[in-house]
């Protein structure tokens, strides 16, 4: 059956065999900013999303996504270069994929980064948010439907969703790189269009301190299946109204590539430390 276990072990299965059974125990999903970490994989295998049978097929087939196995600061690593939204027109069912896939592929803990609007407003373009937990109000959840016990239960917990215990060792590396990194709440819209004004402000009232269109039903479905999660949002942007001037997708993956660089080896060093 679609979305339950046996659905996934066969993408898994073609994963092992085309890695020589590659083991990660690292999985990391790399937004705009943050990617180009991926760069200094060593040894990497790379696998096309679209030749992995019963995975998700990319909405841009010209640019291609691909998971790419191999060793980044002594850590053996699976990573996602591009990763799926809702907004690219997914059901939110299939949105599970890339993280039961994971899950399967022996997986131990996850790191996602994304790129986000400041809803704080002391927040600036080019600061780094670790994501301490999330809101999200619109849309479905990937875990709604048939549930397959063998991922988790039906009914699951998220009190501790982003890590304590990860967030603790990226608070230390902070500390040592000499760097400030905000602990924020990360809150989910759907996208694709920006929040209007309003919808950042009342993200702020109700707790907010960045919004994003990406990482939540990852990382609902990493808890749903037990892989603890460490999170950032790169700030590319004041969110929709805190400024008097519009924002443009352009201009998000501008500043992101920009500031993205210098927390590179910040997240080097996270990634060593965990
Ligand atoms: N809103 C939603 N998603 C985003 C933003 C934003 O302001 N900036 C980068 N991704």
């Amino acid at each position: 059956m679609k979305y339950d276990k046996i659905y996934y072990t066969a993408s898994a299965e073609y994963l092992k065999a085309r890695t020589g059974g590659f083991e990660p125990e690292l999985g990391m999903i790399l937004g705009t900013g943050l990617g180009g970490l991926a760069a200094q994989i060593e040894d990497p295998v790379e696998v096309l999303y679209r030749d992995i049978p019963n995975f998700l097929v990319s909405t841009a087939p010209d640019h291609a996504g691909k998971f790419i196995f191999g060793t980044l600061c002594g850590k053996k690593i699976m990573c996602m270069s591009g990763r799926f939204h809702f907004y690219e027109g997914y059901d939110y069912q299939d949105l599970v994929a890339p993280v039961r896939v994971m899950k399967l592929m022996g997986v131990k803990k996850l790191i996602v980064t994304n790129a986000a609007g400041a809803v704080n407003e002391s927040y600036r373009p080019g600061d780094l948010m670790m994501i301490k937990d999330h809101i999200k109000m619109t849309g479905a959840s990937p875990l709604c439907g048939p549930n397959d016990e063998a991922f988790g239960p039906r009914f699951f917990d998220m009190t501790d969703a982003y890590s304590k215990e990860m967030r603790s060792v990226a608070r230390e590396c902070a500390k040592r790189h000499e760097i400030k990194v905000h602990e924020g709440v990360y809150f989910f819209f759907t996208g694709p269009q920006f929040e209007t004004p309003a919808e950042v402000r009342a993200a702020r009232i109700l707790g907010g301190d960045a919004v994003g269109m990406s990482t939540v039903t990852e990382v609902l479905t990493a808890a749903h299946c037990g892989i603890p999660v460490l999170g950032f949002s790169m700030i590319s942007n004041m969110g929709a109204g805190i400024l008097d001037q519009p924002l443009s997708g352009e201009e998000v993956t501008e500043i992101a590539q920009k500031a993205g660089p210098m927390f590179a080896e910040y997240l080097a060093d996270v990634i060593r430390s965990l």
